[in-house]
């Protein structure tokens, strides 16, 4: 392929499989924009809870994406996801806002409230994006799309340790419970769930560390560009 003009990378797979981190250290070795969707679901979910939203009125949540204030601001290592000019940084990470998220996710008119916000990301000189339908339904013309999977124990043991690291208090068993839960919800939505792409890589990450698959997706992208 090797010509210069902008693309897009897909990284899609569960939560807790280990593609946040490695959509940033592949943007990194790029030079790409970054898009973590979850994010920005995880933005409009705690809008709802902080406005008192019902979770499943999908008319209340579409007016709410087209009044959504959010900017991702770069700090020194990860961007710093602001909602109302205020840095929700801590807050959105708890498994209490992932939560929310996935069940907001779940209204396919709120899904194609956002398709645009996120397509927006996509800017020279490329973009890697993160999430659940990324190459499926917001970027099905991107160039390179991997699915990420890694088994639900290992994800679960990955993110106990993102949390406590955060200073956060979490349980193993419990961690396992709810993205089991998370998992199916996901999956079995009828709007966009959560399934590769036909063409994308499937990469399982379970006995694999981060610099290892990261090594295995720009191998990739550089035999074939
Ligand atoms: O990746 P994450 O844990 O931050 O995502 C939080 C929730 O948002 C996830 O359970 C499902 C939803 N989501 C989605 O439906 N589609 C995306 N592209 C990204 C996230």
């Amino acid at each position: 392929m090797n010509d210069n003009s902008p693309y897009v990378v897909t990284i899609d797979g569960p939560g807790g499989s280990g593609k946040g981190s490695l959509a940033l250290s592949i943007a990194k070795e790029l030079g790409f924009h970054l898009l973590d969707s979850g994010a920005i679901y995880r933005l409009l979910a705690l809008k709802a809870m902080r406005e008192d939203v019902d979770l499943d009125d999908e008319n209340a949540l579409v007016e709410l994406v087209a009044a959504l204030d959010i900017r991702f601001e770069t700090g020194d290592e990860l961007s710093i996801p602001l909602l109302d000019n205020e840095d929700v940084s801590a807050v959105l990470r708890t498994e209490e806002t992932g939560d929310a998220a996935s069940r907001v996710a779940r209204h396919g008119p709120v899904r194609s409230a956002l398709l645009a916000v996120q397509q927006a990301f996509f800017k020279a000189p490329g973009l890697v994006a993160d999430g659940r339908d990324m190459g499926t339904v917001v970027f099905p013309e991107a160039r390179f799309k991997f699915f990420l999977y890694a088994s639900v124990e290992i994800r679960a043991q990955r993110r106990y340790k993102q949390l406590i690291n955060m200073g956060l208090s979490a349980s193993i068993p419990q961690l396992q419970a709810d993205m089991t839960e998370r998992d199916e919800r996901d999956r079995n939505r009828e709007a966009s769930p959560l399934l590769p792409a036909v063409d994308a890589l499937v990469v399982d990450s379970s006995l694999l560390d981060l610099n290892q698959v990261t090594e295995l997706v720009l191998g990739h992208i550089r035999d074939v560009d």
